[in-house]
């Protein structure tokens, strides 16, 4: 499932650079080589990232 349709950026791929450290919208963007267009995704994908980020804190505990 696409998070950002203008750049074609997967959930899988957003859940790799959260796992890869990213805890910022525009990381992601820049680990995928473009950046935000429209802008539409930058708050779901953020949201995406800081639950992904959650999820490793928790699981680290
Ligand atoms: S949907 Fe991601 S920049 Fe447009």
């Amino acid at each position: 499932m696409y998070v950002c349709n203008c750049n074609g950026i997967r959930e899988r791929e957003v859940h790799q650079a959260a796992m890869d450290g990213a805890d910022r919208a525009c990381e992601v963007f820049q680990r995928q080589g473009c950046k935000a267009q429209c802008g539409r995704c930058v708050q779901e994908m953020q949201t995406f990232l800081n639950n992904v980020r959650n999820n490793v804190a928790l699981a680290a505990e």
